[in-house]
């Protein structure tokens, strides 16, 4: 195979995804005996906070793990667990409505556990989540490049979280609730007034997403954990 060496990682020379600030390579730390996807990008301040984010969450079964980052004169590398797996972008059908909710609940759970370690995505959509070889039942929220970590741990205390930190969850749990619309229907809503004209037959679903989709952010669910537990009830009926 045709690869090269960077640190203590063997690279295929081609990247697996290219991406506008970065390409995505394949790699494998023989150190560690695992595989690992390399995120090379010239921004390497953009990367040490990409990279920072990851480091905080640490681990969750939704989201890519991390393991090691380094500079050399032109780029920043981010080293984190391999992913077999291919976009949801690739999914063209709607989903039966029990495979559409289980994704959304652990997008989620992702999100509740990113938001919980001071984080937000800000860049939640198809093609930064990844469905799971070999039968792709399950996801990985990818890409924390639009991501925002706030420095100080007011977080840890949710009384003291920052009037933006607030909107910027508000807007992943929004765009997470779009996602499952288009999962359940094929459509695209912008906001609760498009959903007026998008057929979900469960009623109560209905009004769970027209919730999670209001114009006005305190109609919304206020917390990743507050949507989950909306829905949950709908995976069973
Ligand atoms: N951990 C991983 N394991 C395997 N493949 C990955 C992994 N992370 C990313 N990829 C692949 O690389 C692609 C681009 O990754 P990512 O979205 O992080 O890069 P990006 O430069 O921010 O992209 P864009 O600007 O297009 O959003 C993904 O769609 C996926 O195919
Ligand atoms: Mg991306």
């Amino acid at each position: 195979m045709n690869t090269q060496i960077w640190n203590n990682y063997r690279v295929e020379r081609h990247p697996v995804g290219k991406g506008k600030k970065g390409n995505i390579f394949r790699g494998y730390d023989a150190i560690n005996k695992r595989d690992v996807a390399i995120k090379r990008m010239k921004d390497i301040e953009g990367a040490r906070k990409e990279a920072a984010i990851m480091k905080e969450y640490s681990r969750h079964d939704f989201l890519p793990t991390y393991y090691d980052f380094f500079i050399d004169e032109r780029y920043a590398y981010i080293v984190m667990e391999w992913i077999e797996g291919k976009s949801m972008k690739k999914n063209k059908k709607k989903l039966k409505s029990k495979q559409a909710l289980t994704f959304t609940l652990k997008i989620l759970d992702g999100l509740h556990h990113l938001h919980k370690s001071g984080s937000v995505h800000s860049d939640l959509h198809r093609g930064n989540i990844m469905l799971l070889a070999p039968n792709y039942k399950s996801l990985k929220i990818i890409d924390f490049g639009n991501g925002k970590l706030i420095e100080n741990k007011a977080h840890k205390y949710p009384h003291d979280l920052s009037w933006k930190q607030v909107k910027d969850q508000s807007r992943d749990l929004y765009r997470a609730a779009a996602l499952c619309v288009y999962m359940l229907t094929g459509k695209r809503p912008q906001n609760e007034r498009d959903i007026q004209d998008i057929t979900i037959k469960n009623k109560e679903l209905r009004n769970v997403l027209v919730k999670a989709l209001s114009i006005e952010k305190a109609n919304r669910y206020q917390t990743a954990q507050e949507f989950k537990q909306a829905l949950e009830p709908f995976l069973n009926k």
